[in-house]
């Protein structure tokens, strides 16, 4: 250990504040504090500190807001309005996974804060009728895609699961996914790798102590994948197993198509190196990015960054002007992936969150701020929209691919674990209906099509269908056929058929 350079260090980088508890720590917490340090790229962060306090201070958003344009229609292929080319995009799609083309990145590295589970968001039970978590259904319909393509394409083929995590996230996902034996994947086809973490700063570019020993860190936002696939060398992977394609996506959003290959036909069809999965925006303050043009380059705009007034603004159609929602799942080529990782990361400026940071006093109390007294700093996933060479845009149905999990139940009614589930039933619910089934209650009788919700804190008609036996409502007739009617609760899994007549699980 060599003090007094790191204390040089650290005064001239403006930060030697960081030891003033040091005589009062312990060896460990000394060994601790100084391994951190010393690992820290100081000049560096100092100047994503100020790159970042310049761009996002005020009155730069009123700046952007005026020069956005919504996305224009010849980008965009849309599930309702494309309904004839559908088909051929999946086919498209199912053939580049035949072909080992297609490889899967997710990010959960996020802390899952306003959930407020103590683990990662993916190991979190929904409480269907399977007990399924986020994790298991994304891996299940990983398999079942792998299963369509080789049935369609005679050719036995694997969609490698790249999962970033975070310091926070790394050994429990790691554990997760070890004791459910990768559930059914091959363990060589699921990488993870870590993103990186940046320390919370005061206004003035102070980096925050959360303890006398401890600096307050969080991961670099979303945006760190970019960095973390240059660390990790996860393009070179992506090359040796021949990957072309990469579908990126959030970890918490419960209809999730993993690796759609109707999204993937589509932006490859349209010679795209960059796409993105949208949803209809009906309410302005709904808290999601939006996707839109400003000088001339494609971007989004994230909820927190968007003023009222640009996000109420409408159409004459009545519809919201800026009304392409994020769902946060991404189309690459690899070498626009590649291009980004090895030329463009660094161009990336971190977004900053003005946040109520924990934090000791000079005299090393323990002070749990009322008001914003420092930033973090993330970068975003999306924000290399701006370096794709011909960008396209693929609308989709809320009902069918988006309901997020942020909230705890306890909270406003939104993107909650009732919310996400009721989303899940209700898809599968229509599925059954779509194939020729139909409900009956304990009587014998008939149940509506369209359930109404009994008081509004769950659905009447309990149906799950595992993603092992049907990836997006394909392959229902052939069951439905010879068992037209069922009961709620109804689980359709691999190993058959289940109903339980209470409806009460
Ligand atoms: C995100 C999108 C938003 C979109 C919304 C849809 C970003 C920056 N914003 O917002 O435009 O409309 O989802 O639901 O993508 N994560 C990391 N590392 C981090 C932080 C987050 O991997 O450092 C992961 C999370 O695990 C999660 C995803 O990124 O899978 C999104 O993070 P979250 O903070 O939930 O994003 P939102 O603010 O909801």
């Amino acid at each position: 250990m060599d003090l007094a350079v790191l204390a040089q260090r650290l005064a001239e980088a403006g930060q030697s504040h960081l030891l003033q508890f040091w005589d009062q720590l312990s060896p460990e917490e000394k060994e601790d504090l100084y391994s951190e340090l010393e690992s820290m790229d100081f000049t560096e962060i100092n100047g994503f500190f100020e790159n970042a306090m310049m761009t996002f201070t005020q009155g730069h958003q009123e700046n952007v807001d005026a020069r956005m344009e919504p996305v224009p229609r010849e980008i965009l292929g849309s599930v309702t309005r494309d309904v004839e080319s559908l088909k051929d995009w999946e086919e498209e799609g199912l053939h580049c996974i035949s072909q080992n083309k297609v490889a899967v990145l997710l990010l959960a590295g996020g802390q899952g804060t306003r959930l407020g589970v103590p683990y990662p968001k993916g190991m979190y039970d929904l409480g269907l009728p399977s007990h399924k978590t986020l994790f298991q259904i994304q891996a299940e319909r990983i398999l079942k895609l792998e299963q369509l393509a080789e049935k369609h394409h005679k050719a036995k083929c694997c969609i490698p699961w790249y999962i970033m995590t975070s310091g926070r996230t790394m050994d429990t996902t790691k554990e997760f996914f070890s004791k459910h034996k990768y559930f059914g994947l091959k363990d060589e086809n699921v990488i993870f790798f870590q993103q990186g973490m940046l320390p919370a700063m005061d206004f003035n570019g102070k980096i925050i102590l959360e303890g006398k020993g401890k600096l307050s860190m969080a991961p670099d936002g979303n945006g760190g994948l970019y960095r973390s696939l240059g660390a990790h060398r996860i393009v070179e992977d992506m090359e040796r197993r021949g990957t072309a394609y990469i579908y990126v996506y959030c970890v918490d959003n419960i209809l999730v198509k993993v690796a759609d290959p109707t999204f993937i036909g589509f932006c490859v069809r349209k010679g795209a190196d960059c796409g993105a999965k949208v949803v209809e925006k009906t309410n302005p303050t709904e808290a999601v990015g939006v996707v839109c043009k400003v000088d001339g380059r494609y971007q989004v705009v994230e909820y927190s960054e968007i003023t009222l007034a640009t996000a109420e603004k409408r159409s004459p159609d009545g519809r919201l002007l800026f009304n392409a929602s994020n769902v946060a799942n991404h189309f690459f080529t690899l070498p626009f992936l590649k291009d980004i990782v090895n030329v463009h990361e660094p161009q990336l400026r971190h977004h900053v969150a003005r946040k109520k940071i924990p934090h000791v006093d000079t005299r090393g109390n323990l002070i749990e701020p009322d008001k914003p007294n420092g930033i973090k700093m993330e970068k975003f996933v999306f924000d290399i929209f701006q370096f794709a060479k011909k960008f396209v845009v693929y609308e989709v149905l809320r009902e069918d691919e988006f309901s997020p999990l942020k909230n705890a139940d306890s909270q406003d009614g939104k993107d909650n674990p009732t919310t996400a589930r009721h989303a899940l039933m209700s898809l599968h619910h229509r599925w059954i209906l779509n194939a020729g089934g139909h409900f009956i209650d304990e009587n014998g009788t008939r149940m509506p099509a369209i359930p109404s919700l009994k008081d509004g804190t769950d659905l009447p008609i309990k149906c799950e269908i595992s993603p092992l036996v049907s990836y997006g409502g394909e392959g229902l007739e052939e069951i439905v056929k010879v068992h037209p009617e069922f009961h709620p609760t109804l689980v359709i899994d691999e190993r058959g058929i289940h109903e339980q007549v209470s409806n009460g699980l």
